[in-house]
């Protein structure tokens, strides 16, 4: 078979395999990793791996593009499996609140917070919003993220909720990375239904969550559970309701106060929960016990300036399959750098390189239900391959801070080239 791209000559190439169910415990280190590795790919997949030498059957032509990837690792695209990708404006000015002691929770109660990011947000329109969101996309590609979730939760009321998932879908459509929709209407309660709580959650439930199953803009929907924000009856009613529509569930679980968010994901069976600084050892137990995948977000952690991680090695010890991603928003974790992000879990939640690439790959693909399709370099898969100019995968997050991203391949088309992008329409 002649094939489209093959490459060789990989120091190493981090496979991930692993498509029934989300590497946990030592999965997530061993049996990754083929030195002296190539990949063959044809048309939008995978067609071949080994190591060493390369096969008869593997068939080069004059069209072949053929990569050298001697002293580069090869990794599958990263699957950011947790981002608020689609929102208006930008919140520096927290800043300066932040290194004098006011806390995340008590700036989004004086009014600033999410409820800013809404107000912008309603007040952009959706080219603006299609603009900004694509620049951060082109971002998230330059650094080998090829697969994205990206959360609504921003508009809190049913147009601009709908903006913001047309945006996300507009994206889909037309850029290179896919992106998984999440509705999260339960991200704040609005301004206008500040003294009615229950009005908003019925309206969600009765108007919005319908709407948007309907037209098929979502296909999870996500709970921030936690003090002052949504509580475990309110957000345990949402995730019913959600749950009888059809959507996959989420949990923004624990991430400031150990509310029981993620005793809540362990009750509903969600697919994931996110955060998790503050859960409860009974919180991870009903997780583990409902396969529930913990996607950690330690930029969150950076970011938030409290000093608290998630506790990634108990996680790990006890079974959970852990996740890996960069929460991309505008107030607690502005940045798409998927891959400082995974330096941050190293050097903050000790966890290894191995366990990093596992959990911002093949177990991130689970956590967003693309896992047949992408998350891992095995054949039959989509080919979303990144070569990194790094000798090992120790190296990227040991030098952190930097892209050592060289080549993106996104459904067997190389779509980065030497950090730069190709033209993609
Ligand atoms: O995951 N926690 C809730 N949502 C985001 C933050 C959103 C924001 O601050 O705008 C998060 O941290
Ligand atoms: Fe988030």
């Amino acid at each position: 078979m002649e094939v489209d791209i093959l490459i060789k000559n990989a120091s190493q190439l981090a496979t991930c395999a692993g498509s029934e169910r989300p590497r946990r415990g030592k999965e997530m280190s061993y049996d990754i990793l083929i030195e002296d590795g190539w990949v063959a790919i044809k048309g939008d997949r995978i067609v071949g791996i080994g190591k060493e030498s390369i096969p008869g059957e593997i068939e080069t032509g004059p069209d072949t593009l053929i990569i050298d990837a001697t002293g580069k690792t090869v990794v599958p695209g990263f699957v950011d499996s947790h981002t608020h990708l689609v929102h208006g404006g930008s919140r520096e000015r927290e800043l300066a609140m932040k290194l004098e002691g006011v806390s995340y929770l008590e700036i989004l109660n004086r009014g600033g917070g999410i409820l800013s990011t809404v107000r912008d947000t309603r007040a952009a329109s959706e080219e603006q919003l299609l603009e900004k969101a694509r620049k951060s996309l082109d971002i998230m590609l330059l650094h080998g993220t090829t697969t994205v979730e990206a959360k609504s939760g921003y508009g809190l009321n049913l147009d601009d909720e709908i903006k913001c998932l047309r945006v996300a879908k507009e994206l889909n459509d037309t850029h290179p990375v896919d992106i998984v929709s999440t509705f999260m209407g339960a991200h704040a309660i609005p301004e206008e239904y500040r003294d009615d709580r229950g009005g908003y959650i019925d309206y969600l439930i009765e108007e919005v969550m319908p709407r948007v199953i309907r037209l098929k803009l979502a296909e999870f929907c996500d709970v921030f559970c936690e003090k002052g924000v949504f509580s475990v009856e309110e957000s345990r009613k949402i995730l019913a309701r959600a749950r009888e529509m059809g959507y996959g569930l989420k949990v923004h679980a624990d991430e400031i106060e150990p509310v029981g968010g993620a005793e809540l994901a362990g009750e509903v069976g969600a697919v994931s929960a996110e955060h998790l600084l503050a859960a409860s050892d009974r919180g991870l137990e009903m997780m583990k016990a409902n396969r529930v995948i913990a996607v950690l977000l330690p930029g969150t952690s950076f970011n938030l300036y409290t000093g608290k991680y998630a506790r990634a090695r108990d996680m790990i010890n006890m079974g959970l399959p852990l996740a890996v991603a960069t929460d991309y928003n505008p107030g607690s974790c502005p940045t798409e750098n998927i891959q400082l992000i995974m330096s941050l879990a190293c050097l903050k939640m000790k966890m290894t390189p191995e366990e990093v690439i596992t959990a911002a790959t093949i177990n991130g693909a689970h956590a967003v239900g693309r896992a047949k399709e992408t998350g891992s370099i095995e054949v039959g898969k989509k080919a979303d391959v990144v070569v990194l100019d790094v000798p090992n995968i120790q190296y990227m997050p040991y030098h952190f801070g930097i892209n050592h991203v060289d080549k993106v391949i996104k459904k067997g088309k190389l779509v980065v080239d030497n950090q730069k992008l190709l033209k993609f329409n």
